[in-house]
């Protein structure tokens, strides 16, 4: 049977040399869901990449005195080490600079004008000179630039514009008739009242103030805006408009759009509007996530207030840094980011809970029987409440995936090993073993092991190394996630591997 496919993109990340934990929160959990579908059996296509065009980056370049493409391509570098360091395993990699996707942009363009989508009209604003920028009215600070505090003139420019107001109606029902279609429900509710109801203006999608970005084929001294350039990434990156479409033909409309709430309105107005003039359809689904914040306020460059994302992978483990990004915030919310709370995560449920279970029963596996596993007909009264919930956890797992509830999913994964903690508890196996009673020995450790098993089998869409890892001092050959409902497969026999303690706790400075 033909693979159900799965696309799902993240946002593409402006070029920054200042990654923070914030901008992992996206890709991380992309990642997490892009790996849980394929172990669910879907033909999966995991798209990110980098947003390099606009006036922000001309002018950092400058500043650095090198060209716009070299400035981008130092930073892009860092951009996929700092990916590689988190484990993300993406499909394809997008840079809005490369040839192939600026051609598309400029044959999309040129589409709309023919069709009549996007006419040349007047821009009229404000502009602050030295900065090079264009200010609203209410985005003035004491009716000064908020860049630099300086005087705005009234101004009026060409310009090409995107007859965004032609959709309005359509968009306001496609919305109301696909009540997935944004998520969280606040944020419909937030698009539909405040932005969309209200009336959709014209959009201007050119600029001529500066010339960092893709040119207009049929009017080269216009810059195409750069959210027309970076949302068409979503189709250029699979090949639309050209001789080799087969990626777009397979994989596109998109199954999530995953972003931060703060571009949401980009992706739900902007960008369906786009595809509704190329007569294409919209994406299943975007769900706008919230936000990390520092002490109740913004990750900041100027409040110095984080360090790069790899020296907390460097201190902690890249997968420490996984499960805090996935576990503690409910996904949709805004969540505080400390070392101090990602500290406490990692020694209640990395270290004590899963780290210590696995090093507690290995170590009694090895001292009671040389390191084999082996079963026995004799039960405990405990086993079978240890069981039922180990086998009903995967169905639990993927319905709380199905809603994008990931910390729920691993949470559901953790009760595996505080359930197994709980039994050890229960069944003290240092008593058996004192007692000489060896058949109950066996069967609570096979129990124990073959419980780890199947969650560390269901934390690979999480934590991908731990998860190898234990079933590896498995030394299983099991590790196949379609038969996670069934109890008593670890084999008979076997010499697990070496092992060490995988999360050792971490005392805190303070104490
Ligand atoms: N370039 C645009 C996206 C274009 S998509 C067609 C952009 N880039 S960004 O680098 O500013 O942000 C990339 C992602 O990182 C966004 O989803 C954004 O919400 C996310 N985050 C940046 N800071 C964040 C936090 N502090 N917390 C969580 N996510 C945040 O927007």
């Amino acid at each position: 049977m033909e693979k159900k496919k799965y696309y799902i993109t993240t946002p593409i990340y402006y070029p920054s040399a200042n990654f923070h934990i914030g901008h992992c929160y996206t890709t991380v959990s992309a990642d997490c869901l892009a790996r849980f579908k394929k172990q669910n059996g879907y033909d999966v296509y995991f798209l990110t990449g980098s947003d390099e065009h606009g006036l922000k980056i001309q002018k950092k370049a400058t500043e650095a005195g090198v060209s716009p493409q070299e400035y981008v391509d130092k930073i892009i570098a860092d951009a996929k080490d700092l990916w590689k360091t988190l484990n993300i395993n993406y499909d394809k990699f997008i840079r809005t600079t490369d040839d192939y996707h600026v051609a598309i942009v400029q044959k999309i363009f040129k589409k709309l004008y023919d069709q009549g989508d996007i006419y040349k009209g007047e821009y009229k604003g404000l502009y602050c000179t030295p900065c090079e920028s264009f200010w609203t009215e209410t985005q003035l600070v004491d009716g000064k630039c908020p860049d630099c505090g300086r005087e705005v003139s009234e101004v009026s420019e060409e310009a090409y514009f995107f007859r965004l107001s032609k959709y309005q109606d359509r968009l306001v029902d496609y919305i109301e008739s696909h009540p997935e279609f944004i998520q969280p429900v606040s944020r419909k509710n937030e698009m539909l009242n405040n932005f969309i109801k209200p009336g959709l203006e014209d959009l201007c999608v050119s600029r001529t103030t500066f010339t960092w970005g893709i040119p207009v084929t049929f009017d080269n001294k216009h810059v195409i805006y750069v959210w027309i350039d970076a949302l068409s990434n979503y189709i250029s990156a699979l090949g639309y408009l050209t001789e080799d479409d087969s990626l777009f033909k397979k994989y596109w409309p998109a199954d999530l759009h995953i972003v931060g709430k703060e571009i949401v309105r980009f992706h739900t107005i902007i960008w369906p509007c786009l595809l509704m003039a190329l007569d294409l359809p919209l994406p299943k689904q975007v769900f706008g996530h919230g936000w990390l914040i520092i002490n109740g306020g913004k990750i900041s460059k100027s409040l110095g207030n984080y360090r790069d994302p790899r020296e907390y992978v460097k201190l902690y483990g890249v997968d420490a840094i996984r499960y805090y990004l996935l576990r503690e915030v409910p996904f949709g919310s805004d969540g505080n980011f400390s070392e101090e709370l990602l500290v406490t995560r990692y020694n209640t449920d990395l270290a004590n809970t899963v780290g210590n279970l696995v090093n507690r029963t290995l170590s009694m596996l090895t001292k009671y029987f040389d390191g084999i596993i082996l079963k026995s007909d004799v039960k405990t009264e405990f086993d079978d409440d240890l069981i039922n919930l180990v086998v009903g956890t995967k169905k639990k797992v993927k319905d709380y995936m199905d809603k994008l509830e990931i910390p729920e999913a691993l949470d559901a994964i953790f009760d595996i090993f505080r359930r197994c903690n709980k039994y050890i508890d229960e069944t003290t196996p240092w008593l058996l073993a004192k007692e000489e009673n060896k058949d109950k020995l066996k069967t609570v450790l096979y129990n124990l092991l073959e419980a780890i098993r199947i969650g560390a089998v269901l934390l690979e869409a999480f934590l991908p190394d731990t998860s190898k890892e234990i079933l590896r001092e498995l030394n299983t050959k099991e590790t196949s996630y379609s038969d996670l409902e069934k109890f008593g497969l670890l084999e008979e026999n076997i010499h697990i591997n070496d092992f060490k303690p995988i999360f050792m706790r971490i005392e805190k400075k303070d104490e």
